[in-house]
């Protein structure tokens, strides 16, 4: 465990706003699941560094889904918190929302979790400050990222097992 000071989901927490632009978009005018995957890892990587204080690389993405599109013209709000530390990684919780800038109507894009691990400059894992929930939201997604790193780590044992077959 670590020795470092705890922190609150609260002191790293990321709210990033983006425009959806032609560029951005497929043949249907709506947000190519690509680009939306690179701002939500880039809003939950700059959530890992400032609760770190350290580089972080994305180790996994182990469930991102896509609840509604996002066309063209549409702001995308990623709000990403962390929900839980362990040695040198941490899992992210990022939620993504549409709004219609013209008549405000809002909706939940999408969710994602990813896993970030702290390194040194040999890319060698270090350790992170752990966190401290504090409202019954930020308890409950602390107790749940326990069983999904339980899974998660099952789920690579298993996988290593079948390569070695
Ligand atoms: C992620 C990385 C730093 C892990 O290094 P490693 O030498 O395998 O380190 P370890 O096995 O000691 O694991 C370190 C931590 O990472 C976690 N981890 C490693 N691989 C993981 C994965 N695929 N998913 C989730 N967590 C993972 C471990 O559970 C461990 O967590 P803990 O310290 O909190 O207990 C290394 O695999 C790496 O650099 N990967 C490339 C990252 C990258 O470039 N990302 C961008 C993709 S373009």
């Amino acid at each position: 465990m670590s020795v470092l000071a705890s922190k609150s989901p609260s002191e790293s927490m990321v709210i990033m706003t983006e425009l959806v632009l032609p560029n951005d978009t497929n043949q249907l005018g709506n947000l190519l699941g690509g680009k939306l995957m690179h701002w939500i890892d880039i809003a939950a990587a700059l959530v890992a560094m400032r609760h770190a204080g350290r580089v972080c690389v994305t180790a996994s993405v182990d469930e991102i889904n896509f609840h509604e599109p996002i066309k063209l013209g549409h702001v995308v709000e990623i709000r990403a918190t962390i929900t839980r530390a362990f040695r040198s990684s941490m899992e992210i919780n990022v939620e993504a929302f549409r709004q219609d800038p013209l008549n405000g109507i809002e909706a939940h894009a999408s969710t994602a979790y990813l896993t970030f691990v702290a390194i040194d400059q040999y890319g060698k894992p270090l350790p992170v400050p752990q966190i401290e929930p504090q409202t019954p939201a930020e308890t409950q997604r602390f107790e749940e990222a326990a069983y999904r790193r339980q899974e998660r780590l099952r789920h690579r044992e298993e996988m290593n097992e079948m390569r070695k077959k």
